[in-house]
């Protein structure tokens, strides 16, 4: 179809309870994705929603002595001010109580019952109070409902069954296309699932029973399943936009966890096959997000990870990225604090915060004047990098396109590290003051490349690298980076209670052979840097002590230690150490001191770990 719009979904998230991280996971990364394809080009719909109806949502009003209606409303500014935090751009938010959305419903529902593929059958079952849901005998697990293992009751009344089973051979059909599910593992338990026999699909409860829902167009005294009504929103949206305009269908990417499979793609193509609507493109089931337990973080599990705490304590675009960058979509994945705050101290502040802080230092401190962007690179860019520079654009959209953002931020953080070792190897800080023409071309192109980096990930934090093309560039457009300016602040874990003391009872003079062994992981969390000493000075009251001023590339600081009677501070400065920065701070004899220098040897026979005096500030040792 001519101007078919890019139309990329999430599931419509229940409105009685708050956003958790998954709820924010599949939005972002929806969001994420539907920024990108806007990038490439195309133009695109992103569409989210709530939820609304159900016994829970009535039960919850009831309890707040309001009206649905009301709970659903107050409910509901609570999700929008979520995404708003959270930075995503939609384009369209459906909510199931709209009457643009009832009326489809209706529609569907007279379509389907005028065609006899909705019929009215006396049904016997187990009824789960908790899932609002029918299970039969064989789906039970150990006498209880199959997914929240909770009580479920027999219960017989009359129900309207959408012929689910008809359509099973279309299904499997339907499902020899390959490209449908994504990814195969979900496509192959769909397959699986149809291997079975397919029964008809339940979808009216009794108004006693339910009282708040889309009622039967031609029975009263019933209300539509919710999941029945749920899944027509992608259809409804698209009739009527707020704004009026034409969403062309079918969808393109539903986007769901994989919990909602079987209702997207089975009960869902059915329904629309059976309506005479085309069937969407592809379906996207993504993992879950684990706790400690590991079990699936959810409204009711013990672990609730509230993403809007998270952004608030983190950045909400240091949050997106960490989450994109965390997850294999399709694969589960444990939630852990640790490894976010990693990613946003690793990733964002020392590799792309510091790499724009150090170039944009040397800049000011050559007093160059705005420069054109170089579009070819001068002599002293390392061919690979400059070709890495080159692919990234399609690197990273060959990436999208199969929906693996974290491997497109793979290739991009690539570049990010093949730059710093290029500032690294060249050394723009020393010869800015000896021959600063010489290193303006390399300089310009660096920043030109960083340039494209911000834009590369601009989907995942579009505030934040908003902020950093600002400062790279002039109001022409040319290269002209502001100098000062902290593009990623360093995270401590807010959250957490304060790691333990270690034991006392521990020698302070352990041997390697009886230290605890530590993982490849906990290692990792120890941030070492190249730090270059400024000045050293004896503490005023503390005989083995010195007070040495270091430059640790992202920052200044000052680290006491206890090396007064093996060295002199004169003999230290310029030097070049290995400071363990992300130490908490303490007070040492009355001095602050951040971080640790490492060294050998105790008592006063001390040997510093020095580095070569060209080793640049805030490089990271491995
Ligand atoms: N209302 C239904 C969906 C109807 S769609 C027509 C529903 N809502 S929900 O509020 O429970 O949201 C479920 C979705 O939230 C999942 O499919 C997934 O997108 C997301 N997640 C909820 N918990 C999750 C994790 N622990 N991890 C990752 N995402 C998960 O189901």
């Amino acid at each position: 179809m001519k101007n078919k719009k890019y139309y990329i979904t999430t599931p419509l998230y229940y409105v009685n309870g708050e956003p958790h991280i998954g709820h924010a996971y599949t939005t972002i990364l929806a969001d994420v994705l539907a920024r990108y394809q806007r990038m490439f080009g195309k133009d695109v719909h992103f569409l989210t929603g709530l939820d609304e109806h159900g016994q829970k949502v009535a039960d919850a009003a009831k309890a707040l002595k309001i009206t649905p209606q009301q709970h659903c409303d107050s409910m509901a500014v609570i999700w929008k001010l979520a995404w708003e935090k959270l930075n995503i751009q939609y384009d369209d938010l459906i909510r199931t109580t709209e009457v643009r959305h009832t009326k489809v419903v209706s529609d569907i529902l007279t379509r389907l019952y005028d065609k006899g593929d909705i019929y009215l059958k006396e049904y016997e079952g187990w009824y789960s109070v908790f899932e609002e849901q029918y299970f039969t005998e064989k789906d039970l697990i150990d006498g209880n409902d199959p997914i929240g293992g909770r009580p479920v009751e027999l219960r017989r009344e009359d129900n309207y069954f959408f012929r689910l089973s008809k359509y099973q051979d279309w299904l499997i059909e339907h499902y020899q296309d390959k490209s449908l599910v994504v990814p195969e593992t979900r496509l192959n338990e769909v397959k699986g699932f149809l291997r079975n026999e397919v029964r008809d699909l339940c979808i009216s409860r009794p108004k006693s029973r339910l009282s708040w829902g889309v009622p039967i167009p031609w029975d009263n005294e019933f209300v539509t399943w919710v999941w029945f009504d749920a899944l027509i929103n992608y259809y409804s949206a698209t009739i009527s936009p707020p704004d009026g305009s034409v969403v062309s269908w079918p969808v393109d990417y539903h986007l769901i966890g994989k919990d909602i499979l079987t209702t997207h793609a089975v009960y869902w193509p059915a329904m629309l096959h059976a309506a005479g609507i085309e069937t969407p493109s592809k379906i996207l089931a993504h993992g879950w997000w684990m706790g400690k337990e590991g079990g699936k973080i959810s409204k009711s599990s013990k672990e609730v990870v509230n993403p809007l705490d998270l952004a608030e304590r983190y950045g909400a675009d240091q949050l997106r990225y960490a989450l994109i960058r965390e997850m294999t979509v399709g694969q589960d994945s444990s939630y852990n604090e640790e490894s976010i705050l990693n990613r946003i101290n690793v990733d964002l502040a020392n590799d792309l915060g510091n790499l724009y802080s150090r170039l944009a230092k040397v800049w000011q401190t050559g007093g160059f004047s705005p420069t054109k962007v170089l579009t070819e690179a001068p002599d002293g860019i390392p061919e690979e990098l400059d070709e890495q520079k080159q692919v990234l654009q399609y690197h990273v959209q060959f990436e999208i396109e199969r929906v693996r953002p974290n491997v497109a931020i793979e290739h991009i953080f690539n570049t990010v590290r093949g730059l710093n070792k290029l500032i690294e190897q060249v050394k723009p800080w020393k010869a800015v003051k000896t021959d600063p023409d010489s290193i303006v071309d390399i300089l310009t192109w660096a920043l030109g490349a960083l340039g494209e980096i911000a834009k590369m990930l601009s989907p995942v934090m579009p505030n934040k690298m908003a902020d950093l093309q600002e400062w790279l560039y002039d109001d022409s457009g040319r290269i002209d980076p502001t100098p000062g300016k902290q593009l990623f602040p360093r995270m401590k874990l807010v959250s957490k209670s304060e790691p333990k003391k270690s034991d006392p009872k521990k020698s302070a003079k352990s041997s390697a052979s009886d230290d605890t062994i530590i993982t490849f992981d906990e290692f990792g969390k120890v941030d070492l840097r190249a730090g270059k000493i400024l000045s050293a000075s004896k503490h005023p009251d503390a005989d083995k002590l010195l007070l040495l001023q270091v430059d640790v590339g992202s920052d200044q600081r000052q680290v006491v230690s206890g090396i007064a009677k093996s060295y002199a501070p004169e003999d230290l400065i310029g030097k070049c150490v290995i400071i363990v920065v992300n130490l908490k701070p303490a007070k040492i004899r009355g001095e602050k001191s951040s971080g640790m220098l490492l060294a050998s040897g105790d008592g006063d026979s001390l040997k510093v770990a020095f580095l070569d005096d060209d080793v640049i500030p805030g490089s990271k040792v491995h």
